[in-house]
């Protein structure tokens, strides 16, 4: 397999405590290949590499919606479609292509109303204690990972304790 491009990482996006962290060995790049995603987990850290159109990357392997794993999602391109709540975002930018179903603040603070997709009845809008929940919910921005190859294995920077 012809070796990968590494993506760089958004511009304000790569997580605390990676800066001056030493590289690991977490995969090799014939376990990702093109199209792919896979979780490593180091500790309670649940970290996604994934293989697009573009190259690879690490970022954290929680929605920043409420946290499902983006592993488990459809990767298209650059963009991962979350299985829980219908949330799109390019893994290539950070940034959120669709807002997840159940609608929320977007990293700015503006809000988002809930919305179905065409095949599904409309939901109204309630005012009860979940529905508060769900629009105070903020989706946050993706944190990345350095990540770099060497020898054909997949190393990522994981945060220092
Ligand atoms: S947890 Fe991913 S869109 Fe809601």
């Amino acid at each position: 397999m012809v070796e990968p491009r590494v993506l760089p990482i958004p511009t304000g996006l790569q997580a605390p405590g990676t800066a001056a962290s030493p590289f690991e060995a977490v995969a090799s790049f014939d376990e990702l290949p093109p199209g792919t995603l896979l979780r490593i987990t180091r500790g309670d850290l649940d970290v996604l590499l994934a293989h697009t159109e573009a190259g690879l990357l690490a970022t954290d392997d929680r929605c920043p919606h409420m946290s499902a794993p983006l592993s488990q999602g459809v990767l298209e391109g650059c963009v991962v479609g979350c299985p829980l709540h219908a949330g799109r975002f390019d893994l290539c930018t950070g940034e959120t292509v669709r807002f997840p179903t159940t609608g929320g603040l977007d990293p700015e603070g503006g809000y988002h109303s809930t919305w179905q997709p065409p095949d599904r009845p409309a939901k109204p809008e309630t005012a009860d204690a979940k529905a508060q929940a769900r629009a105070a919910t903020r989706v946050r921005r993706l944190r990345y990972y350095p990540l770099r190859i060497r020898a054909g294995r997949i190393e990522v920077a994981f945060p220092r304790p």
